[in-house]
């Protein structure tokens, strides 16, 4: 699950790279966004040289880079699927034997990133999260963490996204707007669209017509 949800993460990135939203920075209008994108234990790779690529392995790694990052953002989009469990013991520091008792792992619950990034985040600053729901509630669910996270959108998506070539999505707007993608479209197309929306957002955030 974290493979696929970092591989839709590199189109939203490419096309963030490629125009501009005409917002209210120094930005000149047509001039290419910087994008930086933390990309998890995945074999895929951005192929547009001008996205800034930074690694990261565990949950803990990418709570540091996020600290050190989204100072500098004025979008983040967490398509991250971050783990929501590690173990408690990092390491043993030492091989283990193999032993006929069988071995117990301890979990332990990893913060939520995303929402502690809302807890400190700048107001001119939009936070975009995905949420993976089940097609039986899915909207409902979707709104609850938007709300719960303090975002400004969140992509909804069924689980049968996974793994598959599209995507039927649904991006929700804390002001209350719900935009629904035309049937089932391919990951690329969703991108494209899904980067009109964050412009659409950006836009009503800047001009005061946002209900944040
Ligand atoms: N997320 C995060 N930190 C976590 C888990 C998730 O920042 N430890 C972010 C993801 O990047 C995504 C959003 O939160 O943008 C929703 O992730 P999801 O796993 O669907 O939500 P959970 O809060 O884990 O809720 P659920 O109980 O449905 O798994």
């Amino acid at each position: 699950m974290g493979i696929e949800i970092a591989h839709a993460a590199l189109e939203p990135a490419k096309e963030l790279a490629g125009k501009e939203p005409g917002r209210e920075s120094g930005h000149q209008k047509g001039h290419p966004r910087e994008v930086r994108l933390l990309l998890g234990p995945t074999p895929a790779m951005p192929t547009d040289s001008r996205i800034e690529v930074v690694r990261f392995q565990t949950t803990a790694d990418l709570e540091r880079l996020l600290q050190q990052h989204v100072p500098w953002c004025n979008v983040l989009i967490m398509a991250a699927a971050v783990a929501d469990y590690r173990p408690k013991v990092q390491a043993v520091g030492q091989k283990l034997k193999r032993s006929a008792a069988g071995l117990t792992l301890e979990l332990e619950g990893t913060p939520d990133l995303l929402a502690g990034v809302s807890r400190t985040r700048r107001p001119d600053q939009l936070l975009v999260g995905f949420a993976l729901e089940p097609a039986d509630r899915l909207e409902a669910s979707a709104r609850d963490k938007l709300a719960r996270k303090g975002l400004d959108l969140i992509v909804a998506n069924e689980l049968e996204t996974m793994d598959a070539a599209d995507v039927r999505a649904w991006v929700l707007s804390i002001s209350g707007s719900t935009w629904q993608t035309p049937g089932h479209v391919s990951k690329q197309a969703f991108a494209k669209m899904l980067i009109e929306r964050i412009d659409a957002a950006w836009r009503d955030l800047h001009s005061g017509a946002g209900a944040r």
